[in-house]
């Protein structure tokens, strides 16, 4: 059985007090019950200080990036150690805005893949095709080509602590969600790669997620998807109760 997930990706917002008031409304309202891992993954200067309120919570954290180097001269960069040695469990890995903004190839990310994996620190690795990839219905090629490129060298069994997130470029930031039965299509065709690459076990045991404008709107009927184990938040994880509600609805059946 896979443990649903929800993570939000506060990107470059929030000082450290910003930060430390939304931890702290986050906590007080995550008396949720249920089988599910909340991660929150705040800019890198407020890391220690929401370590230290989530302590005691169910709330877990994660870094935005980090090197493809272990240690040593790097000027400015974060390492996967750091990252733990920080409090993290996770660490997302090439979302689409480090590989436009700073032009991360798959190449590069598989390191960091490598890096994470050797330290048993969770990635969330994102992947996903450019609005021009959609219309020419190459989404799958991309994802594939995504794929190949950050695992390649990742052994299986390092694959363990590894989550894909499918995340549309041209669904992040936009207000436009995809589709959820295109979602549910895509995520399929990403467990049947696994499986096809790495054998049964991986494929109904690795965790998928969905990115790109979710909000409380659409979340009910994205999870209600099979395949789809989890929500990647930016936008709307930035308020407590965006995120709450988006969490809450999630488990709406519909019925
Ligand atoms: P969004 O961002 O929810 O604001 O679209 C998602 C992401 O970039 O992870």
């Amino acid at each position: 059985m896979r443990r649903t997930i929800f993570v939000g990706n506060w990107k470059m917002n929030m000082l450290i007090s910003s930060s430390e008031k939304l931890v702290q409304e986050l906590i007080c309202a995550s008396d949720f019950v249920g089988n599910f891992d909340i991660i929150v993954a705040p800019s890198f200067t407020s890391l220690s200080a929401v370590r230290t309120l989530l302590k005691g919570s169910r709330v877990q954290l994660a870094g935005q990036n980090m090197s493809s180097k272990a240690e040593g001269a790097r000027t400015g960069e974060v390492s996967a150690a750091m990252l733990q040695d920080a409090g993290c469990d996770y660490v997302i890995l090439g979302h689409s805005e480090s590989r436009q903004y700073n032009s991360e190839s798959d190449k590069l990310i598989s390191k960091k893949v490598l890096l994470a994996s050797e330290i048993t620190l969770n990635v969330i690795l994102c992947i996903g095709e450019s609005f021009d990839e959609y219309n020419a219905v190459k989404t799958k090629e991309v994802l594939e080509r995504q794929l190949l490129g950050c695992l390649e060298g990742v052994s299986e069994e390092k694959l363990i602590n590894l989550s894909i997130a499918y995340e549309p470029i041209w669904a992040i930031g936009t207000g436009q969600t995809a589709n959820p039965d295109q979602v549910q299509d895509v995520h399929y065709f990403l467990r049947s790669w696994c499986e096809k690459s790495y054998g049964k076990k991986m494929a109904s045991g690795i965790r998928i997620l969905y990115g790109g404008s979710v909000d409380s709107q659409c979340s009910s009927s994205l999870m209600l998807q099979p395949d789809i184990d989890g929500l990647l938040v930016g936008g709307a994880s930035l308020k407590s109760k965006s995120f709450y509600d988006i969490i809450n609805s999630s488990f709406e059946t519909g019925d």
